[in-house]
Parts: structure tokens; sequence; C-alpha cells
């Protein structure tokens, strides 16, 4: 079928994405059906590339600095019309998604994609709901344009890439990315603002629920186990990344994983090593000659990432959400030993562990970290993705 050369695909099944992404050697596949894809020169977040639109009616509201950068408003319109120019140019892909599993607190979004594979990495990613309804409430849009290259002179950014939150608009631009995780990032800290404003703690932690109906949290920086405590085989998975504490109620702000590679063995973590298959992409991992994956080559990154739906998990919450939680457990990672191994905390120690965040920084997950891992402190677990003061979440946490 010959297609004009900027043609739309719009809500493609899965089945359709993985072909498009093969027609246009996007990937290859895995062994396994998973598509296998290379991020080129950034292989993990670009935290200097991400900022936030100055404007007044949220100005007040943020915490600004090096993790929250501003970026002018007429400045982001202009490079937003470019972005949008160049993509609207050549074929893309479009699909609509929700970012949070509550009635009451999911945002509908518009993903509009360059690349296929991107496309199939956020209906990994975000839920894919029965009927996408943005009624009610307005839409957002994320335009994700992998090809295009910033001009930093020209653009206002900081690089040849970019990802920038505009919160009057209801947009995110994501240019000249090919990592994909920025995606799900960017709208969790968009839903990390706007939760606190409906009274929801917004959280980075993994949850999954027992037989009981006893829920976990696990909170803890990306490469401390989130994602491989909470695929336990005895238990049913909520999410493992990005989640959202309402009064009694637990729920997943993502439809799907994102699971660090390294070293993965089917022994080891047998529920990621199962959900990695048709439908799922495999970034920066690398395959032998006979498309099998080698989760100990590390020489793409050590960051290699498999995403998948959670569909792909057999023992879940089938309505991706739990009530009250019975445990909320803080996986430090602490590298020098100042912790006991295990410590029960009281609502005020917990409260400062929260603010504090000591915990350990997996270098590969954060472009220009270094590929080590070092302590540092990261409040709220999770310090890159909060834009409001830390101290609005601690409460939050307290009043739980
Ligand atoms: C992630 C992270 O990828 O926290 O989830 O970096
Ligand atoms: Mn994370």
């Amino acid at each position: 079928m010959t297609q004009a050369n900027n043609a739309v695909y719009t809500d493609l099944s899965v089945d359709d994405l993985v072909k498009e992404a093969l027609n246009r050697g996007e990937g290859e596949l895995a062994d396994t059906g998973a598509l296998v894809v290379r991020t080129g020169h950034r292989t993990g977040r670009s935290p200097v590339d991400r900022f936030i639109v100055e404007e007044p009616s949220t100005q007040a509201a943020i915490a600004w600095g090096p993790i929250n950068r501003k970026f002018p408003a007429d400045k982001f319109d202009a490079l937003w019309a470019r972005v949008e120019a160049f993509n609207n140019a050549q074929e893309h892909f479009v699909s609509h998604v929700h970012v949070g599993a509550a009635e009451d607190h999911y945002l509908a979004v518009k993903m509009t994609t360059q690349t296929a594979w991107q496309n199939l990495f956020g209906r990994c990613l975000f839920i894919n709901p029965a009927q996408y309804n943005p009624a009610g409430r307005e839409e957002w849009q994320v335009l994700n344009v992998a090809n295009f290259e910033c001009v930093p002179e020209r653009d206002g950014t900081n690089s040849d890439g970019c990802v920038i939150i505009n919160f009057a608009q209801k947009k995110v631009l994501i240019a000249g990315m090919r990592y994909a995780g920025e995606m799900k990032k960017a709208m969790f800290s968009v839903q990390n603002f706007l939760l606190p404003a409906a009274d929801v703690l917004p959280m980075h932690c993994a949850a999954n629920i027992g037989e009981d109906g006893d829920v976990t949290l696990f909170f803890g920086l990306s490469g401390t186990g989130k994602t491989t405590l909470s695929a336990d085989e005895s238990r049913y998975l909520i999410g493992d990344d990005e989640h959202g504490w309402g009064e009694g109620v637990v729920f997943n702000i993502e439809g799907g994983c994102y699971a660090k590679c390294i070293d993965l063995s089917e022994k080891n973590e047998p529920v990621i090593w199962k959900a990695i298959k048709h439908g799922a992409v495999l970034e920066n991992v690398v395959i032998d000659d006979a498309k099998h994956a080698d989760y100990a080559d590390v020489s793409l990154t050590q960051n290699s990432r498999a995403a998948y739906p959670l569909e792909h998990v057999a023992k879940r919450s089938e309505k991706n959400l739990g009530g009250e939680p019975n445990a909320v457990i803080f996986l430090t990672c602490d590298l020098t030993g100042v912790l006991p191994p295990v410590s029960i905390l009281n609502e005020e120690q917990a409260a400062y562990h929260f603010l504090s965040g000591y915990t350990a920084l997996v270098g590969s997950t954060e472009m220009g970290s270094g590929s080590g891992i070092k302590s540092t402190f990261s409040t709220c677990f999770g310090a890159p993705y909060f834009p409001r003061p830390a101290g609005e979440y601690a409460v939050l946490l307290m009043q739980r």
C-alpha cells in the first residue's frame, strides 16, 4: 500500500505499530517477539534538558531551580510550531491514552510521535482505555519528535534535545530525544504537579497487593529495586513506578512497566522475563545473531530497558489500583552502611526520610551522571520529577 508521505496513523493496533516500526527500519525483533531499538547518544534521561514553561497560572507554585528549569513562554510557542511543522511534513503516529487509573484523576492524552516504536512505547507505558474519554477535562498533548534537532541559539534549549512542560497549554514537547523514558517521566511530572491540588499524593513507588487485599508500596529512586521487588510471583502487581494515593485508594498512574534489563535472568526475575514478548520494547539491549538478548552485555549502556504493558504480567490488579496501603517501604540502597539493614519508622521519622531522601543514584539512568553508583539525597525518592516544593508532598504523606 502506498501512502502519502505525511500520512497520520491513528490508534494503530500493537501488531501494526510493530510492523510499521520494522518497515521503517526502526528496530528488529528479538526471538521473544519483542521489538529491539537503539536510542543513540542518549541512553538515559537528560535532566539538564528538561524545562517547565514560566507562565502566570503556575509560576508561584513551582520549585524553580536546577531540576525545574524555566523556559520562556514565547520561545515555547515558537519551538512547538517549528517542531509540529517538521513532524506534519512526514508520516507520524497518534494514539489516545489515559494517564492515571482512577476515574476522578486520569488525564486524557493525545500522544503524537514521529516514530512508530515510540508510539508503541507510549502504548506500553500509558493506559489504553476501553473508551478514550477526554469528556469533562481538557486534553493534554504530547508531541514527541525524535529526529528534530534543536538549535540552542535559535530555540532557547540547552542542547539538540529538550523536554518542555507547559501547564497553561496542557502540552508536553519532546524534541530530539530517542530515549523513550522521557515521555513517561514528563507525564509523571505533570501528574505530580496536578494531583496534590486534588488532595492526592503522587509517589515514585511500586505497588503490589496480596491475596487478602493488603497493599505494599516500595518507594525508591531508579535502580533501587522497585520493579524487581514488586514483580513478586506470590502477589498481584499494581505498578512498578508511579502511583497516586488518595482517600482509601492507591492507583497506578501508568499502564505498564519499564524494567532495567542489566543481568536479567529467567531464574531471578521470572515475571519480568516472561513479560518481554511481542508488544514489548527493548531499548539498547544487545541481541546476538540468533536474535537472542544478551542482558549481560552492557556495551550500549548499563541502562538497557524493557517496556511492556501490565497485560503481560499474569498476576496483576485488574483495575490497576488497590486500597489503603498496609506497608510502606523506602528502598534506600545505602551504599555507605550508615543505616541498619531494616528499620521500622514512626510517622515523623518517615516524613524526615521522605524529605531527606537518602539513597543512591545509578548514574546510567541520567545522562551526565557517569556510569557508577553513588550516594545521594533525592527528596521524595524521586526529586527529578516533582515540580512543587518537597514539603508539600511530605505534608500529604503525613496526612495519610
Ligand atoms: C525510571 C526512572 O526510568 O526513575 O523510572 O529513571
Ligand atoms: Mn522511575
